[in-house]
């Protein structure tokens, strides 16, 4: 997982080139470097860290000239290391390569090349698109690329310049996301749209299996044995200023506000005038397809994973169907049970993760029907899927994902009331209760935020201890594992998250005097079985933050410290809970000092296994 960018037209390169690859550092941060030609030459610098590392070495020894590719890496092929940095070249610097994705047969190439006399300076599968560059040199780029993608197999996206063809970008698709930026003038291509919205909103977005050939006044798009092919441009309608940070000091905290909005918007249009019925006009599924369903599985990765546990229990209770959810590296590796009858729904912010990716490709494979969830409308999952629910959160940044999860909860109630409509398995009023409640919910997220300088002297006292322990039951539970999973990854705190019954098998051991222990108390059918296991953690001294509904007074009694969220249906409680646990993670990781968008280790969209 790395991002990629390409300029070509009359600014200087370096710029644009930095300026997108700061868009795509969410892909990836270990190592930078950039490539541009000027005059008969391709300069090339790098440097391992933060793009800042790299940006500090070009203002130090700027590189002229006006065409240009750049990268952001994240290691997979080879350490973080200058070497291993892209751009990448082969013996000598007549091409230059940057790629995101994996060269899966690059051993047996690298063999074969080193056999044949070529030096090799990097660790990387990539180095080796370069030197095959060298080897099927026909005199011109585009012929020569297409006669080495006949020789690499695996994942890639690739941007590539040659000293002897100048004025000219070839940008390749197969398997990793690609953009290409349509400007006057100017063209562009990146690994998202982020990078390219400061300079243009038209953009092509590459299908599997397509190339661009891009020149200052013209792109051309082909397929990959280099022929011609008619693209749709694509108007990007994200505001600039949604991609930035908007006055908060990180990309997490913009995006927690920004829930209320995202709630909002993927609700809009997807409500009945009268109030009452869920509408997907979107769906192609028709109504004997949906009553035809007999099973669902949900396949998702991370936090999208997490969403589809609430969904689960969601679409169980309003469509009675019965509905298994499943890691996407799991599930793409098993023989699940499956037959026509079954509906595969994958769920991905990104709609790139290569597991989740992988899972939707078997299941078309098999001749299941595919409905996706994602935030990223050209992305692979949205194009390749029978039928895809958008979640429009807009770019979400920050590596830790929040505005997509909340975003992904309301589909997934969405489609839940859908399927029910569909199946006629919930009551009219049931359904149109889930809708006002649904409806109701931007204001009441709102007033969640609100506790936000409460929840920071909490996470400030919590962030001195080296663990932390979050309970719940049924639809608690499910929240409980997506607020560990948020303290982890940016608070770097040991954080677990149990089903509160399980306690006393096991975790009990670990409750010490004074350890923070978050209990989540929204289902009224089992708040008395909470409250005992409350009472379990007390009794060995923890420091217990209950968060329940407002009005709850009884609560006090059994815990440290309260915070209450307002009241809605204990079945969209989890939209309720992950707020406060979201602004908990995030407060504790900033007490820590850590830097909090960019978690040391994680990538925004894991596009490689
Ligand atoms: C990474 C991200 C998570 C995300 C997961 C799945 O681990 O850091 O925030 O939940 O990938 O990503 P997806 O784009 O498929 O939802």
């Amino acid at each position: 997982m790395c991002g990629i960018v390409g300029y070509i037209g009359p600014r200087q390169a370096q710029d644009v080139l930095l300026d997108g690859l700061s868009k795509l550092e969410y892909r990836g941060y270990d190592s930078a470097g950039i490539a541009v030609y000027d005059h008969g030459d391709i300069q090339v610098a790098k440097a391992v860290g933060r793009l800042v590392g790299l940006a500090d070495e070009l203002t130090q020894h700027p590189l002229q000239g006006s065409q240009g590719i750049g990268h952001t890496r994240w290691a997979t092929h080879g350490r973080p290391s200058e070497d291993n940095a892209h751009p990448h070249s082969g013996c000598a610097s007549d091409f230059v390569v940057v790629h995101n994705g994996i060269i899966e047969n690059y051993m047996q190439l690298r063999e074969d090349l080193e056999a044949r006399g070529h030096h090799f300076s990097s660790e990387t599968d990539t180095e080796v698109v370069a030197h095959l560059l060298e080897e099927y040199w026909t005199g011109e780029l585009v012929s020569t690329v297409t006669n080495v993608l006949k020789e690499i197999r695996g994942a890639y996206a690739l941007a590539i310049m040659a000293k002897q063809d100048p004025g000219k970008l070839v940008a390749v698709r197969k398997h990793s996301p690609l953009v290409i930026g349509l400007g006057n003038g100017e063209n562009f291509c990146a690994s998202d749209i982020p990078a390219l919205l400061q300079y243009t909103r038209t953009v092509y977005i590459l299908a599997e299996g397509e190339m661009a050939v891009i020149t200052k006044d013209a792109v051309e798009c082909l397929d990959l044995e280099g022929n011609p092919i008619q693209k749709q441009p694509f108007e990007v309608t994200w505001d600039a200023v949604a991609a930035e940070k908007g006055g908060y000091e990180h990309y997490m905290l913009k995006e927690i506000h920004e829930q209320p909005k995202a709630v909002r918007d993927t609700l809009s249009g997807r409500i009945s005038e009268d109030g009452r019925h869920v509408l997907l006009p979107e769906l192609h599924m028709t109504p004997d397809e949906l009553r035809n369903i007999d099973r669902i599985h949900i396949v998702a990765c991370g936090t999208s994973y997490h969403a589809g546990l609430v969904g689960k229990v969601a679409i169980e209770r309003l469509a009675r169907v019965p509905v298994d959810v499943e890691i996407a590296s799991e599930y793409r590796y098993r023989d699940p049970i499956v037959s026509d009858r079954t509906l595969i729904m994958v769920i991905s912010q990104s709609g790139e993760t290569a597991d989740t990716l992988a899972a939707l490709r078997n299941a078309m494979a098999r001749g299941n029907q595919v409905l996706a969830i994602t935030n990223v409308l050209g992305s692979s999952v949205a194009r390749e899927a029978d039928d895809v629910i958008v979640t429009w959160a807009g770019p979400e940044i920050s590596v830790a994902s929040t505005k997509a999860y909340t975003t992904q909860l309301i589909a997934l109630y969405l489609f839940a009331g859908y399927l029910a409509q569909a199946r006629s398995t919930a009551n009219d009023d049931v359904v149109a209760e889930l809708v006002r409640e649904l409806s109701s919910l931007p204001d009441k997220l709102e007033n969640v935020l609100e506790a936000a300088p409460l929840i920071q002297s909490i996470a400030e006292s919590f962030s001195t201890w080296d663990d932390a322990f979050f309970l719940g039951r049924g639809l608690d539970y499910s929240v409980a594992l997506e607020g560990a999973l948020k303290y982890k990854e940016i608070s770097y705190i040991h954080a677990e998250a149990y089903p509160a019954g399980e306690l006393k098998h096991g975790t009990l051991a670990l409750i010490v005097d004074g350890v923070p222990v978050v209990a989540l108390l929204t289902q009224d059918e089992l708040f008395d079985k909470m409250v005992s296991n409350v009472k379990e953690v007390k009794a060995r001294d923890a420091y217990v933050l209950g968060i329940t509904w407002v009005g709850n007074e009884e609560i006090t009694k059994s815990v440290d410290r309260v915070l209450y969220v307002p009241r809605t249906i204990a079945f969209l409680a989890p939209l309720m809970l992950v707020i406060p646990l979201q602004l908990l993670a995030y407060y504790a990781s900033v007490a820590r000092g850590n830097d909090v968008d960019k978690p040391r280790n994680l990538a925004k969209s894991v596009t490689v296994e």
